[in-house]
This record gives C-alpha cells, sequence and structure tokens, in this order.
C-alpha cells in the first residue's frame, strides 16, 4: 500500500540526484581552480612573530589584544618593581615576590602569609585556647579552690600599694578588653558568625578592631608600667629553683616557702609580661604603623602580623592561667582589691616573705592607705 502510494514520486526524485551528481562531477575542477592560493595576498607584510622580552605597547602592534607582557610584569612586580606615579612605599609592586615563610609552601608572599595564618595560627592557636580551658576546668574540678587552710588571724600585711594596684588594674583591664577583640577578630567567623550573620558580626568585629586599636597602646603604657613596678622583686632568688622543681608543693601538703613572689609568678613575670608582652606590643604598635622611621612593606606587616598573633595566643594561655590562680587562691585577689593580706595568708603562701616581714626587714606597710576596718596591722 504504501509503495504503491510514493512510487509517483520515486522517480522524478531519482532523476534529479543523478542530474545534481553529474553536474558537480563536471564543474569540481572548475570551482578548484578559483580557490585562492594558499598564503597572504600579495602585497601583504606579516608582522613580526611576538618576541616574549616585548614591551607592552610593542605587543600591541606585534599581536593586537595580547597584553602579555603587561600581565606578566604585574606577576614579576615583586621582582623589578612596576613604574608608577603614586608616591609611597612599595607602589610599584602589586604582586609580591615568592617566598616561603616558616609552615608554608613556596608561593607569592601574600599567599604564604595567608597559609601560615589560615593553617597553623588559627587553628593551632585555637587549640591551644581550648586545651588550656579545658586544663583548668579539669584541675578546679579535681583540685578545687587553692589554700586558706589556716584561720585568718587579724592581722594585716601590706601586699599592695595603691599605686602597684592602680597600675595592675588598668593593665588587666586593657588586657581582657585586647583579648576579647582578639579572639574575635582571630576565631569569630567560627563561632559568633553563625549565630549573628554577617551583618550583625561585619559591625562586632570593625567595632572590636577600632577598640584594640584604641587599647593596644593604653595596654603599652601600662605594661611598662607593670614591668618596672614588680620587676625588683621578681629577680630570682635561692629557693626558687627548689619551688619549681617541686612544683610549689602542689601535690604536697604543704606550700614551698617563697619570697614575696614565689617562682611561679616569676616564671610568669619573665615569660609572660616582659618577653611575651613587650613582643605583643611591639608587634602591635608597628601593626598600627606608630612606630615612626619603619618603611611599612606588606613582608614587614606580614611577619609582624606573624608574630603577634602567635605571641597573642601564647599571652592568652599564660594568663589565662594567672587570673585562674589569683582568683582560685583562697584570699589572693583580696590583695589586689584592698592591697592587704592576712599574716596567715602571707606565711600559707610566701613564707620567707613573711619571716622578712615579721623580722621588720620589708615594712608591713608601705603606703599611708588604712588597714581595712576590723583588722590590725601586723607587727614586727
Ligand atoms: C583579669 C585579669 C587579671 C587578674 C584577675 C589578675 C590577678 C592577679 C592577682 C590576684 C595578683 C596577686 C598575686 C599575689 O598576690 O601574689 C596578680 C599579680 C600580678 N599580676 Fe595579675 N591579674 C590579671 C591580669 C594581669 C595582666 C594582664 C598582667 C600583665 C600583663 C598581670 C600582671 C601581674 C603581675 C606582674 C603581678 C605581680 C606578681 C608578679 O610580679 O609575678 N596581671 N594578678
Amino acid at each position: 500500500m504504501m509503495r504503491s502510494l510514493f512510487r509517483p514520486l520515486f522517480r522524478p526524485a531519482a532523476a534529479a540526484l543523478l542530474a545534481l551528481g553529474l553536474a558537480l562531477a563536471a564543474g569540481g575542477p572548475v570551482l578548484a581552480q578559483q580557490a585562492p592560493a594558499a598564503g597572504p595576498p600579495a602585497g601583504f607584510v606579516a608582522p613580526p612573530p611576538p618576541k616574549p622580552e616585548e614591551s607592552n605597547a610593542e605587543r600591541a602592534k606585534s599581536q593586537p589584544g595580547n597584553n602579555a607582557p603587561f600581565w606578566r610584569a604585574v606577576r614579576e612586580s615583586g621582582e623589578q618593581a612596576g613604574y608608577t606615579s603614586l608616591p609611597g612605599a612599595e607602589k610599584g609592586t602589586l604582586i609580591q615576590s615568592f617566598t616561603q615563610y616558616p609552615g608554608s609552601r613556596v608561593a607569592t608572599a601574600g599567599e604564604a602569609w595567608r597559609q601560615v595564618r589560615n593553617q597553623i595560627i588559627i587553628p593551632y592557636g585555637g587549640a591551644l585556647l581550648i586545651i588550656t580551658l579545658v586544663a583548668i576546668a579539669i584541675f578546679y574540678w579535681r583540685v578545687g579552690m587553692i589554700g586558706g587552710h589556716v584561720p585568718d588571724t587579724g592581722r594585716k600585711i601590706e601586699r599592695f600599694t595603691p599605686f602597684e594596684r592602680a597600675a595592675h588594674a588598668v593593665n588587666a583591664l586593657a588586657f581582657v578588653l585586647l583579648a576579647l577583640s582578639g579572639v574575635v577578630m582571630a576565631f569569630g567567623k567560627f563561632f559568633l558568625l553563625p549565630v549573628l550573620g554577617a551583618t550583625l558580626f561585619g559591625w562586632l568585629a570593625y567595632a572590636l578592631k577600632t577598640l584594640h586599636n584604641v587599647v593596644g597602646p593604653l595596654f603599652a603604657v601600662s605594661l611598662v608600667i607593670v614591668i618596672i613596678t614588680f620587676i625588683k622583686d621578681n629577680f630570682p632568688r635561692a629557693g626558687d629553683l627548689r619551688w619549681l622543681l617541686r612544683m610549689g608543693g602542689m601535690f604536697g601538703d604543704h606550700e614551698i616557702p617563697s619570697h614575696r613572689f614565689n617562682a611561679g609568678e616569676k616564671v610568669v613575670f619573665w615569660a609572660g609580661v616582659f618577653l611575651l608582652g613587650l613582643l605583643a606590643v611591639g608587634s602591635g604598635l608597628l601593626l598600627d604603623q606608630l612606630i615612626p622611621n619603619i618603611v611599612y612593606t606588606r613582608g614587614v606587616m606580614q611577619l609582624t602580623h606573624m608574630v603577634h598573633a602567635a605571641v597573642a595566643c601564647l599571652m592568652l594561655v599564660v594568663f589565662i592561667g594567672h587570673i585562674y590562680l589569683g582568683v582560685t587562691t583562697r584570699g589572693a585577689i583580696d590583695g589586689m582589691r584592698t592591697g592587704y593580706c592576712d599574716e596567715a595568708w602571707a606565711q600559707e603562701h610566701h613564707e620567707l616573705w613573711y619571716n622578712d616581714v615579721k623580722a621588720g626587714r620589708i615594712p608591713a606597710q608601705r603606703s599611708g592607705t588604712p588597714v581595712p576596718q576590723g583588722n590590725k596591722p601586723a607587727q614586727a
């Protein structure tokens, strides 16, 4: 049925195809003869092939639209600065040269710095802080409050003068503000960003960064005052090594005798306040670009930032420990709050200092502040 339907169409179509085939066979050589010859037309002068050392202007002629020399110069501007009319350090360097910072792969310096920050300082610093908090929580759970085994006598010794307490208070307040704002800047995106959302977190981080920059110089000044104020009683003395080797008697039934500050406090002073404190302050002032006569290149800022962030994490560990012991040693915070400690406290925690006070070698009262109400000054 179908065959009979199409039969009338089949014959003319076949004839047309045959005719087309014959025409192509006959005309093919003619078409081939008419195709243009290979190569440029007569009179065409080809531009010279591009050379790697060409300037961008030369390249625009040799290969219009190809900006490779320009981008090569951008990439190598860390080796040889490009031209710029902008004044200031390193303005002709768009991409720093290749380098390797401790812990990074070989990469352009900005990328190497980013690797150190994101793959070392942030994860290891954060882990260190969490380990410290967990460790002191376990310590508190197992040991609880420290000392206070001897009843108070009601006789007071001046532990800190008003000046010493004021220096300590300003320094401690500045440190806490720096610590909180620094922690939000470094780790906030992990624990605050998901809670607050990008807009609120952005504003908070910006506000805390500004606070950090303002409080930094206050911390710097108060740190120097604290160092000068407390240095003389933090020099090593006989008995400190014994205190350290026995860990202050932490696992015995009484504390190892110490002078006004025990060896643990001296370690906090020299390692935490003096070394880490001055490094944090020095690097912080550099980051704030407050130290004159320094060329603040990106390399300087990257190195400074890595030192500052690593030192800040270590300082946090030291001062979390310091604050913990200050708060959980019964009576210690009273010495800082009122300026006075009980004779019993002095004997329990700083026996050699207590003996010196009792022997009259150190005055029981150094400033004119009155002894807290209901108490008597200690007698030599
Ligand atoms: C909220 C934070 C802080 C608290 C609660 C705190 C608490 C205390 C307490 C209770 C004492 C007296 C210890 C004793 O009588 O032997 C003390 C001493 C001291 N604190 Fe703090 N402190 C804090 C932050 C800081 C900071 C940030 C620094 C320095 C960067 C610092 C440096 C010192 C120094 C130098 C001493 C004298 C002991 C020594 O020289 O080793 N404190 N602190």
